[in-house]
């Protein structure tokens, strides 16, 4: 009996001192391996990419296809349909043309980010592009 109570009051202590992140070098690690593996996940800390590392995610160098708008970065690997080598939308890929989102013009030459000019009404179909890559796709960081 006595012999369960502190078998009980030991894992008790454990659970304890793990949950409140007190758990100190006396709790092998696979233990706190275990509880933390199961605990919530993290926010990870945002990414800010130059535009050289953001035009390396091409699907080419580096597998994943990621597009700027208004700075913030997106991978659209997902939509690789739209996106992928000689596709539709693969202009946008591994630059910030977030211009071109409103002319329509897909002409590499052409890529801008430049967007202090466009009318309230343009910037505000600029912005609901941006609130559709925010839906859809997961968000990788900002450009630096
Ligand atoms: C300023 C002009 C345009 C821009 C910036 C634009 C941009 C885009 C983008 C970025 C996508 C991919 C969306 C995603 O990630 O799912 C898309 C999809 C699509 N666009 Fe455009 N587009 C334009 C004009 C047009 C025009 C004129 C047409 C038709 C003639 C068109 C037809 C389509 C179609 C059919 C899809 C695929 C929809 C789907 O499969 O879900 N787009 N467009």
């Amino acid at each position: 009996m006595l012999k369960k109570a502190v078998i009980f009051t030991s894992l008790f202590v454990l659970l304890f001192a793990v949950w409140t992140d007190k758990a100190s070098d006396f709790i092998p690690a696979v233990i706190r391996q275990f509880f933390i593996q199961r605990s919530p996940a993290q926010p990870s800390p945002e990414v800010l990419l130059t535009l050289e590392e953001l035009q390396l995610y091409n699907g080419k160098d580096r597998p994943e296809l990621y597009l700027s708008i208004l700075g913030e970065v997106f991978d659209v690997t997902k939509g690789a349909k739209h996106y992928g080598d000689g596709c539709q939308y693969n202009f946008f890929v591994g630059k910030d043309a977030s211009r071109n989102f409103i002319t329509g013009n897909f002409n590499d030459e052409d890529a801008s980010d430049q967007v202090a000019d466009l009318s309230h009404d343009k910037l505000l179909s600029l912005k609901q592009w941006k609130q559709f890559y925010r839906k859809h796709y997961t968000k990788v960081g900002k450009m630096r």
